[in-house]
């Protein structure tokens, strides 16, 4: 089934040290490896579902600086399209990572380009299926949804206050534990899927359980930006028809594969490598 995904979001330069430990509050840990990769979350989810078959467009606000032209690689060579990405007198959005070397991770982001992204930077949006996340303003994601009836699918990361018409209108809301204890979701009508890190995931419709699995055995080397790729993921296979089990299955082998490789798009699989995957 073919059909055109928009995704609505953030672009970043993800500015990574990995070290052995990562500091305590006020600590110092010297003796790490430093990478310059694209990331943000939009950019993420792009660039992951892009690389599993969807016709996709970013929508995403940048600076004119050179953090935009390394932000837009694997954008540019995946073949997303960029018309509707913006630029504005303010650095692009940066991100500052410490990954431990059991893949786990700390986050600081220096929204830039992002926080200046308005609803007047936006185009008409006539796509099948629109994908967002709360890295850009809250205000930007309403007036999209404004008379936008295709499938909505809200990665609501990271948490955020007053996003209750949002996730109302979201036909599937993706959440990892903490964020799910975050937002009242009980009963909520549509679609929730929570990720559980090492044990997989869950999927509810209309508050009941439809769906639950185990998160694929891999060899972990940086956890960032798996949520991202399971959220693009499983949008693509929900939209692509795929049955709820068979959906999640899949988005959990996305994400399970992106963390056996440092960074968030240069780890996240083609479709090849995630069908190859599943057959094993
Ligand atoms: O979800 C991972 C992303 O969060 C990173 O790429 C970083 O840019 C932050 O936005």
């Amino acid at each position: 089934m073919s059909f055109g995904l928009t995704v609505l979001g953030s672009v970043n330069l993800d500015l990574i040290v990995q070290v052995a430990g990562l500091p305590r509050a006020g600590e110092t840990v010297t003796g790490g490896t430093y990478s310059a990769l694209p990331g943000g979350k939009g950019a993420n989810v792009a660039v992951a579902a892009r690389r599993l078959g969807a016709e996709t467009e970013l929508v995403a606000v940048l600076g004119d600086d050179d953090y935009a032209a390394q932000a837009l690689v694997n954008l540019k060579a995946d073949g997303v399209y960029l018309d509707a990405v913006k630029t504005v007198d303010v650095h692009t959005g940066l991100a500052f990572i410490t990954v431990s070397a059991d893949g786990e991770n700390q986050i600081a982001v220096a929204s830039g380009a992002n926080a200046a992204f308005t609803p007047q930077h936006l185009p008409k949006l006539c796509s099948d299926v629109l994908i967002t996340q709360f890295e850009i303003p809250i205000p930007v994601i309403e007036a999209a949804l404004e008379g936008y009836t295709g499938f909505v699918a809200v990665n609501a990361s990271p948490v955020t206050p007053k996003v209750d018409t949002i996730l109302a209108r979201a036909d599937l809301v993706i959440v990892n534990q903490g964020e799910a204890e975050s937002y009242d979701l009980s009963g909520r009508a549509g679609l929730l899927a929570i990720t559980l890190g090492g044990s997989g995931a869950e999927l509810w419709k209309d508050g009941e359980l439809v769906a639950r699995a185990a998160a694929p055995k891999v060899d972990v080397i940086d956890t960032t930006g798996a949520g991202d790729a399971f959220a693009a993921a499983l949008t693509v296979a929900l939209a692509e028809g795929q049955s709820k089990q068979d959906a999640l299955e899949f988005a959990c082998a996305v994400g399970g594969l992106t963390t056996t490789r440092l960074g968030t798009q240069t780890a996240s699989p083609t479709r090849a490598e995630v069908d190859a995957f599943l057959e094993r």
